[in-house]
């Protein structure tokens, strides 16, 4: 057992609080399932080297639904593709489970925001099978069974041998989720997965995320830059500064979802996040 010093509460995104000693719990959890230790990113290009996070610290518990909030260019794309394990850290260490990230892996696979990531020639049921029997090497029919019961659960049931091309934005970004959640990965990575959506799109696909959570009690990395999306869509966000991206504070939003939108509540942790994210940098001020 290890005893974690929980940083910024939900009081955080609350109302003001006095000035007073931060308010730290010693209270016992489980090891981290995801801890991200210490991490930089670079990117290397000739004469040129891009680091595009600095040091990053964060642990992501299971069924945590664990938001990266940040302004464009931070680095929150870099790092899930860190976790994805496409991209090595420079300093420091990923590991899931206790085990170093590597290399790609089907324990962590990541929806994007584009909607053209489903292979065009395999139907929406094959798009779900084929990485059960190439990954996770299922047979056809178990793969077949597993995809059509993931396919129901985003309410695509009626589609399933449709392609690609017959299908709305919307509808291929529940494709890619139940391609995801079939492959039963223990983190779910989102990279901006419902910012090329109409706004009341994306409205239904975070509710829709969200019931999946309640059922599958699923642990989510998710990228957005959107603050009203990361206090409906996480249990806790980690505010990254702009580039590099460092974290600026961690925060718990359990207490929102999409009944919160419009309350007074949730607009303060609105402003609050929005303060913290557009204050100077202490690490750029000169
Ligand atoms: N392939 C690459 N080669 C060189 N630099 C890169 C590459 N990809 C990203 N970068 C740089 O790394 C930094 C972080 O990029 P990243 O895509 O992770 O940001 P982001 O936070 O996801 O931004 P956005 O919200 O716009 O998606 C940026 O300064 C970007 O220019
Ligand atoms: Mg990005």
């Amino acid at each position: 057992m290890t005893l974690v010093i929980e940083r910024d509460s939900a009081v955080a995104v609350r109302a003001p609080q006095p000035p007073a000693a931060p308010r730290e719990m010693l209270r016992p959890l489980p090891d981290p399932l995801l801890r991200i230790a210490g991490v930089s990113l670079e990117y290397r290009t000739p004469g040129r080297v891009v680091r595009a996070a600095h040091r990053i610290d964060l642990d992501v518990y299971e069924a945590d639904r664990f938001v990266l909030l940040g302004p464009s260019g931070c680095g929150k794309s870099t790092l899930l593709k860190a976790v994805a394990g496409f991209i090595a850290p420079v300093e420091g260490e990923i590991t899931l489970g206790g085990v170093p990230v590597r290399k790609p892996g089907p324990d962590r696979i990541v929806v994007f925001q584009e909607f053209d990531q489903l292979p065009p020639w395999k139907t929406v049921v094959e798009n779900v099978a084929f990485p059960l029997r190439a990954a996770r090497g299922l047979r056809h029919a178990e793969a077949l069974e597993r995809a059509r019961a993931t396919i129901d659960k985003v309410g695509l049931t009626a589609f399933a041998t449709s392609y690609p091309h017959q299908l709305s934005g919307g509808m291929k970004q529940r494709v890619a989720i139940a391609r995801a959640l079939a492959m039963q990965p223990k983190v779910l990575l989102m990279d901006e997965p419902f910012a090329a959506l109409d706004a009341l799109t994306r409205r239904k696909m975070q509710e829709e995320l969200l019931a999946l959570w309640d059922e599958a009690r699923m642990t989510l990395l998710f990228v957005t830059h959107s603050i009203e999306e990361a206090l409906v869509v996480g249990s806790r966000v980690a505010l990254l500064s702009p580039h590099p991206g460092r974290v600026r504070g961690e925060y718990n939003c359990h207490e929102y979802d999409l009944s919160s939108l419009g309350s007074r509540s949730f607009q303060a942790a609105v402003q609050r996040l929005h303060d913290r994210l557009f204050e100077p940098s202490p690490e750029t001020a000169r």
